[in-house]
């Protein structure tokens, strides 16, 4: 069976208790358990971490053969990480980027994302939503 990771970056941990009023009240693991139950043709694997090293290492871990697609929220590494676009580029895994707000909305340190030239697409300012669809992008990519 194909597999998606779904990775997460610094303070999405928080999602359900992190400013609601913008990322809403559900946590992460409550929202996987109904991703997974929607998408029973595939494998959906979830990481979060608040370090900038550890996405790194995991990335390298499965972008050589172990995932089939990725979908990939970095959080506010999305603005600063010139080394997370960089391994993007050198794992060429099929991404798609999701912003649960819309970052072009927000402050201008949050338009620029370091990420979005190595993705196939970017989905913001559709809550947890933006994970779903992002599985739906890279399915007809994958299977
Ligand atoms: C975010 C937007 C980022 O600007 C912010 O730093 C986050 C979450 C989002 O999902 O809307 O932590 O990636």
């Amino acid at each position: 069976m194909k597999k998606i990771w779904i990775i997460n970056g610094p303070n999405l941990n928080l999602l359900g208790k992190r400013q609601p009023e913008i990322y809403g009240y559900k946590s992460f693991e409550t929202f996987f358990g109904e991703l997974k139950e929607l998408f029973p043709q595939i494998e959906l694997y979830y990481f979060q971490s608040n370090h900038e090293g550890a996405i790194i290492d995991h990335l390298q871990t499965i972008g050589f053969g172990q995932s089939d697609g990725l979908v990939f929220n970095p959080a506010a590494y999305t603005h600063t990480s010139i080394a997370i676009g960089d391994c993007l580029a050198a794992i060429q895994l099929p991404c798609v980027e999701v912003h649960i707000s819309d970052i072009y909305q927000r402050e201008t340190f949050r338009h620029h994302s370091y990420i979005k030239p190595y993705c196939v697409d970017s989905i913001v300012g559709k809550g947890l939503d933006g994970y779903k669809m992002a599985v739906e992008k890279l399915l007809p990519l994958i299977l």
